[in-house]
This record gives C-alpha cells, structure tokens and sequence, in this order.
C-alpha cells in the first residue's frame, strides 16, 4: 500500500517529503541510513516525528530508527545553523590557545559547543585537525577556513555572515 500522510491532518509537520523518500525506498532492505539521510537532507536534520513516520511505515521499531540515527555522527537530531562553525580542537590548535577562540565563540554566539543559536543562524561544533595545522588555532565556517586566530578576531569575523 502506498504511504500517505493523510492521517496527520491535525499536525502541522510536513510529511511529503518523508512519503516520497519512503517510496524511493520502498521494499528494499537495509534502507534505514539511507532514508535517514534523504530525510535530513530535507529537513537540515532528523526531526523526531518524520523518524516516528518512517519507522511506521517501515513496519520496524522506533528505537531501531532512533539507534542508527544516535549511532552515527553524521546524523543530528536537532535543527542546525545555517552556519556551521568548526573549531579544531587537535594538538596544534590546542598549544596555540583554541581554548580562548573557543571561549570567545562561546561567548559571542552566547551557546555552547554542540548548540545552535536560537535564531538558526549558527552551530558550534569542535572537530580534530582539520589539516591546516601551519595557521593554527584555526576554524572553518562552512567551507571558508580562519587561521591565526585571536579571541578579538572572532566578532569582525562573525559580522560577515
Ligand atoms: S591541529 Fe588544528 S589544523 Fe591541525
């Protein structure tokens, strides 16, 4: 039968794109990440009630869906930024005061790392070296890469997104 999002006329989430996604994928086994992945594609993340969706329509458990998406990094389980700020956090980073850069993201954006502005407007994520150790302490926002930083470099920075 085919999967229709009829049945949630009371609710205002969006569940279209999780039935086009389910029927790409339908009777083909091992879909689980694959879905997941075409649904946080749609939605920036996994929200809770497309992963509740899908697990129906799959006819697997919800806590199967939600251990594969808790298991792997890729996956996030809340809304992020429109901006993702990475941090790095490896050795040369680490000897060359990340602490402070971080101290000071922290509180320009007024969240911490692993959180999202309440605006969306960013997400504060720490990574290990990210190769470009020469520069460091270094971070990336989105593709864009920010080395020999100082805590009083941030907010110029942060001003141009
Ligand atoms: S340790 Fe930060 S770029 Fe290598």
């Amino acid at each position: 039968m085919k999967a229709t999002h009829q049945c949630h006329a009371a609710d205002p989430f969006d569940y279209a794109p999780v039935d086009e996604i389910l029927e790409r994928y339908q009777g083909q086994k091992g879909a689980t990440i694959p879905v997941l992945q075409a649904i946080q594609e749609v939605y920036g993340y996994l929200p809770r009630q497309a992963m509740e969706y899908a697990a129906k329509q799959l006819r697997i458990p919800f806590s199967r869906i939600y251990g594969v998406a808790t298991f792997y990094a890729q996956f996030h389980l809340t809304p992020r930024g429109e901006n993702i700020i990475r941090v790095c956090q490896g050795t040369a980073c680490h000897v060359r005061g990340a602490a402070k850069i971080v101290d000071a993201l922290k509180e320009q954006l007024g969240i911490e790392v692993g959180e999202t502005t309440e605006d969306l407007k960013f997400t504060l994520e720490s990574v290990a070296c990210i190769g470009a150790c020469g520069l460091a302490p270094v971070i990336m926002i989105n593709n864009d890469t920010f080395g020999r930083l100082t805590p009083e470099k941030i907010k110029e920075i942060l001003k141009n997104y």
